[in-house]
């Protein structure tokens, strides 16, 4: 059997002036375990029941201080000690960097862990018992009465006197409120086995849908990261082809679209014979050339092609392209070296479009004009 024991007596009134009243008269009383409930804040509560400041304000202290020193206390090993890094010429420890951060840590902390503290310290979350729970009492003042309860446990407690004192404030509802000490404990419960299991069965449960989202879902068409892609990769077999070879040589006696295949490899002299300059050394070629040469023959060839390369013995110096060889070529050799490359030369056409490698030709004749001019020239 279970055995019902008082709690307290509370008291209800209906304004906000009468309760006030009730508090302030209760606390001149000497009573010193009661509290007051009304349907939203009423101010001058505190004063009327002579509350002291709320000790939460330490706690926010010691947390807002442990979020100050833990900041600058990580910034500083951070840039001290692990990672010393210069940055725009400032000293490592350069503390109005620090400010932000830090402060936001502060605040950060102070306003959390207090939100935490109050919540289990004082709440005794996870417990939410409380005697006044479904009661009367707790219907009326979360509704629009003002209520009053001094507590059994009040070192001047004596239900008779306190009917009398608050049928003397104007009280019209008077009652005690009673609890069942085997159904209601209303201690801590942070380390209850169930809502500790609670804790447990949440954390395995979203840990495991998350494994299975990123790990399991997200690699299943069609969200797999893209890792498969309908595409043919350099190296790789593919079951498209019957020899299961995924690299294909070109089909004998085609051609590639947009390539014009070399007909002179390995005939230079083919090459001087029948290939001829399509192009004219208009004013835009010789700029084309200009351009083209500078950023691809000049690095070695100097940049009027008198093979003062600026290599620096990183490659082996070129000819000069002012040889009495390379002016009596017939353009179409130069064509067959730009595309062929010739000895350590390589070739250069991936890098360089066939029009582009005819423009570079106009502009290297020029060169090679200006360094042989003759009487003619000048005329
Ligand atoms: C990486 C350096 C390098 C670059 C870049 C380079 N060349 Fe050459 N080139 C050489 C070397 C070295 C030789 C000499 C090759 C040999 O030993 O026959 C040479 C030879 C030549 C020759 C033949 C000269 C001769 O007397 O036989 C021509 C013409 C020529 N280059 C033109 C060009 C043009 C035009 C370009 C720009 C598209 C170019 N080169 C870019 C290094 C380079």
């Amino acid at each position: 059997m279970s055995k019902k024991q008082l709690y307290s007596i509370t008291a209800l009134f209906d304004s906000p002036d009468a309760i006030i009243n009730a508090a302030s008269e209760t606390s001149k009383a000497g009573y010193t375990k009661y509290d007051v409930n009304t349907p939203y804040p009423v101010h001058g509560m505190d004063g009327a029941m002579q509350l002291k400041p709320s000790r939460l304000g330490y706690f926010a202290m010691a947390f807002g201080l442990l979020g100050a020193v833990s900041a600058i206390g990580f910034m500083t090993w951070v840039t001290l000690v692990e990672y010393p890094l210069v940055i725009g010429g400032k000293p490592f420890w350069s503390w109005p960097a620090f400010v932000p951060v830090s402060f936001e840590l502060t605040v950060l902390l102070a306003s959390v862990l207090s939100i935490v503290a109050m919540i289990v310290i004082y709440f005794k979350f996870p417990n939410n018992a409380h005697p006044l729970h479904d009661t009367k009492y707790m219907k009326a003042v979360s509704s629009d009465k003002f209520g009053i309860n001094i507590q059994a446990n009040d070192p001047k407690f004596d239900e008779k006197v306190i009917t009398e004192f608050f049928k003397s404030l104007g009280s019209k509802d008077i009652a005690p409120i009673y609890f069942d000490d085997e159904e209601l404990q209303h201690g801590q419960k942070l380390f209850d086995p169930k809502f500790i299991g609670i804790l447990l069965l949440v954390a395995i449960i979203s840990s495991g849908a998350t494994y299975l989202i990123f790990n399991q879902l997200m690699f299943m068409p069609p969200f797999n990261w893209m890792m498969t892609q309908e595409k043919l990769k350099a190296q790789k077999p593919s079951e498209l082809f019957a020899d299961g070879i995924g690299m294909r040589k070109p089909v004998e006696g085609t051609v590639a679209r947009g390539i014009l295949p070399y007909p002179f490899k390995g005939q230079p002299d083919s090459a001087g014979k029948y290939l001829v300059n399509p192009s004219l050394p208009t004013k835009e070629v010789l700029e084309t050339g200009k351009q083209k040469y500078l950023t691809f023959c000049s690095p070695c060839h100097g940049n009027f092609g008198q093979g003062d390369s600026r290599l620096r013995g990183q490659f082996p110096n070129p000819p000069t392209l002012h040889s009495d060889k390379v002016r009596n070529w017939p353009d179409g050799n130069i064509y067959h070296v730009i595309t062929e490359g010739q000895n350590v030369m390589p070739s250069y056409a991936p890098q360089i479009a066939r029009d582009d490698r005819w423009a570079i030709i106009h502009y290297l004749r020029a060169l090679q004009r200006a360094q042989n001019a003759k009487e003619s020239d000048l005329k």
